[in-house]
């Protein structure tokens, strides 16, 4: 076992586990954009940093484990200050139209831009025009308002197996694609939904359920239901 402070309070936590959890069993609210317990490391949205004294730079916890004295400060002013222009930067190219967002009051990038107060960035450029009509009826994906988090490739190759899309191109062109560009009915795509289940934002939808109520306007309820679509309420 080892111990750290993290905020002033001190913790002990099993040698292994990641600063990111540390701070969690403390009480300290990470957000994370990038980071899924079911997932493979991925350390690329940066939204979980924290500063740990005697380190020049902030660290992102989930891909750092916890050290034995570790001094660690999770909403300092420099984390704060991070965390802020983190997110003008993935506004800035994330088409904002949540007035109109399948994902709208259910949006990790919302939240969190609530939470730090941030409404616009000072990095615009040149808009994103990634959006991909594809035919095939079940997911809709807009990735003019993806934040290249990589959960959806993560999850379709390590749960599903399916390997059906990557990352193409680098930089402000980067996107995600299936082999050849093609659309998901014509790649290894099962249609399992896992990448929608995963994604922070309103990148990847799904058709079928589109239009029939955001999260806060519906209820989840017990069902045997293999879903028909007719919309009873079976326990
Ligand atoms: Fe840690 Fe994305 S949640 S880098």
């Amino acid at each position: 076992m080892i111990t750290l402070t993290i905020d002033g309070k001190r913790v002990t936590v099993p040698k292994g586990t990641s600063l990111l959890d540390a701070c969690r069993i403390a009480g300290a609210d990470i957000p994370t954009l990038c980071h899924d317990p079911e997932l493979s490391l991925a350390g690329s949205c940066r939204m979980c940093v924290v500063e740990v004294a005697g380190r020049r730079n902030l660290i992102a916890s989930c891909v750092t484990p916890a050290e034995e004295g570790m001094q660690v400060e999770t909403e300092s002013e420099a984390v704060i200050e991070a965390r802020r222009i983190i997110l003008e930067l993935l506004l800035a190219r994330h088409k904002l139209e949540c007035h109109v967002c399948e994902r709208d009051g259910d949006c990790k990038l919302q939240d969190y831009c609530y939470r730090y107060g941030v409404k616009d960035s000072r990095f615009k450029g040149e808009e994103p025009h990634f959006y991909k009509e594809d035919p095939n009826p079940f997911i809709e994906r807009d990735y003019d308002k993806c934040i290249m988090c990589t959960k959806c490739i993560r999850a379709c190759a390590e749960i599903t197996g399916a390997f059906a899309i990557n990352l193409k191109n680098r930089g402000h062109n980067a996107v995600i694609s299936t082999a050849f560009d093609l659309g998901l009915k014509d790649s290894t795509c099962v249609f399992c939904g896992q990448c929608i289940m995963v994604c922070p934002v309103g990148s990847l939808v799904s058709k079928v359920e589109k239009g029939r109520g955001r999260t806060y306007q519906t209820e989840k309820v017990r069902t045997v239901c293999t879903y028909c679509g007719t919309g009873c309420t079976l326990e």
